[in-house]
């Protein structure tokens, strides 16, 4: 069975892509994540005891691990997933986004174009490198602006954003310099289980069932384009199997919602599968707070080049995969009684006060 070396697996949409090709059995998966704040070994708690998950705590940035691993598993692709990936965080404090994202992204092509070469012709040409990146990077548009293309300047406006476009654009000069055979993915918000509740759904949700106020920035009239993390998870899949090297793909779910109606539609779903709760309408609970210093407007993707060439559409619709996450995080106490952690209650009180 060939290798695949996932980075960041631990995390939200790492640990649902590894989930996933387990399922598919048609990889081992060497698992590589640093567990920061954001990583949790319980998303992975199903791959107990399955010998083609190789789970590897370890850094993209240590280079001798990196070798090791590299010499040891013999990938036939890399899919790099590790990074800091919260824009509040990086407002606050943004050197572990430069460190991981620039940085490590930087070592981790470094590592992986060595091992490339040493690999035989035919290996080479088989090989991939994803790099899963963010529409962040192409900025905020106005409200009758066309959706993002793969054309679109980059324009990242968050110290996070800045942070993912360094990365794709080293990912860019690895594949225009040596050949080295990357596909990027630019992919708008993604949600679904297993999310860290820093981020506005799983937040929202978890705040509701506690009666807790539902803290939108702003006027809540910024917009999204979502997309359920399974559906991510599948395009990412046919971009490996698939995509043109040096090539990158939009993914989204063409689903623009602004943050309001989004929250608006969680609390009526939470009204309707929580209907004893004591703090129903949930949307009483929403609570205008302070707009995020430089908050993009609105963003949204233009997905017709994975759609045309690699034939993937999203499948989830905004009702059902809303439904899916809350009924998960409804079921899932154990896990969200773990990540609400002592460090998590810190960043909410310096966030939120
Ligand atoms: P996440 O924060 O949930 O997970 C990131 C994972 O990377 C964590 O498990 C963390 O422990 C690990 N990590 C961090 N630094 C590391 C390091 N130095 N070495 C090894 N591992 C490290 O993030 P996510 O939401 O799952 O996002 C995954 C990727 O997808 C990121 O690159 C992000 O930019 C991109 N992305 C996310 C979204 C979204 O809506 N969440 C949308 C588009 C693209
Ligand atoms: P987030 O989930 O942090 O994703 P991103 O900033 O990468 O888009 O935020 C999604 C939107 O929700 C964004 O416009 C900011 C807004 N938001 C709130 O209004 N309140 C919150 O408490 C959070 C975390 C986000």
């Amino acid at each position: 069975m060939k290798a695949y070396l996932v980075t960041g697996g631990a995390g939200f949409i790492g640990s649902n892509f590894v989930l996933r090709e387990r399922k598919r059995e048609k990889a081992r998966i060497v698992n590589l994540d640093l567990l920061t704040y954001a990583g949790n070994v319980n998303n992975l708690n199903s791959l107990r005891g399955d010998r083609n998950h190789i789970f590897v705590k370890g850094d993209i940035a240590d280079r001798e691990l990196l070798r090791e691993l590299l010499a040891q598993y013999q990938p036939a692709a890399v899919i790099h997933f590790a990074a800091e990936s919260h824009v509040d965080r990086s407002i606050d404090g943004p050197a572990d986004f430069i460190r991981t994202n620039v940085v490590g992204t930087f070592h981790l092509l470094e590592e992986a174009r060595r091992y490339w070469d040493s690999l035989s012709a035919e290996e080479k040409k088989a090989f991939r490198f994803v790099h899963i990146s963010t529409d962040e990077v192409y900025g905020s548009l106005g409200p009758n602006d066309p959706p993002f293309r793969e054309d679109t300047p980059y324009a990242p406006n968050s110290p996070y954003s800045a942070s993912k476009a360094a990365s794709d654009h080293l990912v860019r000069a690895y594949f225009h310099t040596y050949g080295f055979p990357t596909v990027t993915t630019n992919c708008s918000n993604n949600y679904g289980p297993m999310q860290f509740p820093e981020k506005l759904i799983p937040l929202v949700i978890l705040n509701a069932l506690e009666g807790k106020s539902l803290p939108i920035y702003g006027d809540g009239l910024n917009i999204r384009d979502w997309l359920y993390v399974e559906d991510h998870c599948e395009a990412i899949g046919e971009v490996l199997d698939k995509g043109r090297v040096g090539e990158t793909y939009n993914i989204g779910g063409h689903c623009e919602k602004s943050n309001l109606e989004m929250v608006k539609t969680i609390c009526a779903i939470l009204d309707e599968l929580c209907p004893e709760s004591p703090y129903a309408p949930h949307d009483s609970l929403i609570t205008f707070v302070k707009d995020r210093p430089g908050h993009d407007r609105r963003y949204a993707i233009d997905s017709s080049r994975i759609g045309q060439e690699l034939g993937w559409t999203p499948k989830e619709s905004l009702e059902t995969g809303l439904r899916k996450t809350i009924e998960w995080y409804l079921s899932h106490k154990e896990w969200v009684k773990d990540v609400k952690t002592g460090a998590y209650q810190d960043w909410l009180a310096k966030q939120y006060g």
